[in-house]
């Protein structure tokens, strides 16, 4: 059928792709406001913005899902790589137990979205966290946090004690990252055995981050590196449970080495988040199978861009630059061949040979981001698409400004 629309988009000279649908741009918003996404196509957003192959995230999922319910481990997934409520809550539908965060805001906002189960995995030191830990954890029983430090653990039961009310608490090992996590051991069991005793905490159990591990190129240099590294956070799991300290909880592993810390069999429960979407960085680390490549959760989010000038041979920009946190560790969706390069602030370069097929001006281009959890801080929402139509938004919450402290 060729639509009066399509023939004045023909009779203009506009590429193909540019006439299929009649949504107009001033409808956009409107549409997302009343979520009606009827006859939305990714052609019709404004770029750049991030969209989410929908197939794909959801059998990043159920693989996961699967995972844990086969060999026992439970999942609390960290939320800091989307931000985005509506994600949390498809997987706890899947089983997740709750959500790890970042931060006391990620926190507040998941347990006010109605996640149980939230675990901040920072503790909290000053006035303004402490007290907000404490009120969240009043209003948010199923609320919990961690202390690599005994001061820490006094002013959080100070201020428990002041509002009445218990904190769920871990105590977090230090597992060979040295940004946090109390020497393992002696120290860790007297601080589990402190917060224990304190009246106004609740030891839940222990946590230990490998991030070193997490992006190990190759899977047997990961398994043994998360192995070294979580054998001090053993040592003390072990340790507490021979003292007769409650040990509801050991927590820790990512993404990277999820089918190694469950084969390990030592964590009760994974904190990974990426493989929701999965990055560039994560996808180079190789996986059990394939050693190039880590194939385990496929490739679901992208930046999509378009083309805005071509007058140079072998190589276009696209509206993507720095402040879309575009980088040359970034990949062009079906185009592996294609190398992204910085070039300002709201540009970015596309360079290809010369044999290699070209791009068009007007062309859209989506490209697969280095790292989740400082690309999807820039972008308000998901285009949540099948195929090329739009079927679903999710905002990405708490990413600037007051929301994010
Ligand atoms: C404390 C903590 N736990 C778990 C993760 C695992 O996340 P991912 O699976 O995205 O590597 C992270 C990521 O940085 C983290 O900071």
């Amino acid at each position: 059928m060729t639509s009066r629309r399509c023939f004045l988009g023909a009779a203009a000279g506009l590429p193909a792709f540019a006439a299929k649908t009649s949504i107009r741009s001033d409808e956009i918003e409107t549409r997302v406001q009343r979520r009606d996404f009827k006859n939305l196509y990714k052609e019709d957003l404004p770029t750049p913005c991030m969209v989410v192959d929908l197939e794909i995230f959801e059998k990043n999922l159920r693989t996961m899902a699967d995972h844990c319910r086969n060999t026992g481990i439970r999942l609390r997934g960290h939320v800091k790589v989307h931000k985005s409520p509506d994600i949390a809550k498809r997987q706890v539908a899947l089983g997740s137990i709750g959500v790890t965060c970042a931060t006391i805001a990620e926190s507040e906002l998941m347990s006010h979205s109605g996640i149980a189960g939230v675990l901040l995995t920072r503790q909290v030191t000053g006035k303004n966290n402490i007290n907000r830990a404490i009120m969240l954890a009043k209003r948010d029983p199923t609320f919990g946090t961690v202390v690599d430090d005994p001061l820490a653990a006094d002013w959080l039961q100070e201020a428990a004690a002041r509002e009445g009310v218990k904190v769920r608490t871990a105590v977090d090992v230090f597992a060979g990252l040295t940004r946090h996590g109390i020497e393992a051991g002696a120290p860790a069991l007297e601080l589990a055995r402190k917060v224990d005793s304190s009246k106004n905490l609740k030891l839940i159990g222990l946590m230990g981050y490998s991030g070193g591990a997490s992006h190990t190129h190759g899977w047997s240099e990961r398994k043994k590196k998360s192995g070294n590294d979580l054998a001090g956070l053993m040592e003390s799991v072990a340790l507490a449970r021979k003292a007769g300290l409650p040990v509801e909880i050991v927590t820790g592993g990512s993404t990277g080495t999820y089918n190694i810390d469950s084969e390990t069999k030592g964590l009760t429960e994974l904190q990974a988040g990426s493989f929701v979407f999965m990055d560039t960085l994560y996808r180079q680390i190789g996986g059990k199978q394939d050693p190039a490549v880590y194939t385990d959760f496929g490739p679901a989010l992208t930046v999509m861009t378009t083309v805005i000038s071509k007058r140079h041979p072998h190589r276009c920009t696209i509206d993507a630059g720095n402040k879309a946190l575009l980088k040359p560790t970034d990949e062009v969706k079906g185009r592996p061949e294609v190398k992204v390069e910085n070039q300002g602030a709201e540009y970015g370069i596309l360079v290809w040979k010369d044999s290699d097929r070209d791009f068009k001006l007007g062309e859209r281009v989506e490209l697969y981001p280095s790292n989740l959890d400082m690309s999807t801080n820039v972008y308000d929402r998901y285009y949540v698409a099948k195929g090329e139509r739009i079927v679903d938004v999710w905002p990405i919450m708490g990413r600037a400004g007051a929301a994010q402290r």
